[in-house]
């Protein structure tokens, strides 16, 4: 998909293919790094995180495991609340694992805040996140984020992995969508 398939609805390029590629190289030398001698696991959080993973982890020399958690950001009503539900959950006893939570965005940062606070209870020996996006002029609680992509301006932002009503995950780069398509 790219952006002549968005149509009318297409705002703008924010990071291209090439972009998004580079740094995931950046970011995997890094955790190659930082893990060296450890087997990490690496948890992908259902549906945004699914092209990070898949990026970033073909990425990795490190032996690695994967995982993936669902969570239904929020309960009914409002973005803000900081209710998360597990739809699904690990399939891994992560007690004194080595945990990188892997997301495609930092938004509000509830999330992940809920998310840190629910692995480390689980005696993990440590989790730590990697996001490919974060925006911290959204953020709403203070979340240590020990690798990000990006940090981009607080705009409603589309592709690799983000949807805007389920679509426009299998957009390539990240945009934006012109308001009329969501106003
Ligand atoms: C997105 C994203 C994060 C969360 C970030 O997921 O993948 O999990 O929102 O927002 P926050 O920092 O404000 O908590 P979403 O609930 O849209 O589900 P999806 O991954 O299935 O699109």
């Amino acid at each position: 998909m790219d952006a002549a398939d968005v149509g009318a609805d297409f705002g703008r390029v924010l990071k291209t293919q090439a972009e998004l590629d580079q740094r995931l190289e950046e970011l995997a030398q890094q955790i190659d790094q930082d893990y060296a001698g450890r087997e990490l696991l690496l948890v992908g959080v259902l549906k945004g995180a699914v092209m990070v993973m898949a990026d970033l982890s073909r990425r990795l020399h490190s032996k690695v495991t994967m995982d993936w958690m669902a969570v239904s950001s929020y309960g009914s009503g409002t973005k803000s609340s900081g209710v998360v539900r597990i739809l699904k959950d690990l399939d891994t006893d992560i007690h004194g694992r080595d945990v990188l939570i892997v997301e495609d965005v930092v938004d509000s940062g509830l999330t992940l805040s809920w998310l840190l606070a629910n692995l480390r209870s689980r005696g993990a020996r440590s989790v730590e996140v990697a996001a490919m996006l974060r925006k911290p002029a959204a953020a709403k609680v203070d979340v240590d984020v020990r690798y990000v992509g990006f940090d981009i301006p607080n705009e409603f932002v589309v592709g690799y992995g983000l949807d805007f009503a389920e679509h426009y995950r299998n957009l390539p780069f990240v945009g934006t969508l012109a308001p009329q398509a969501y106003e």
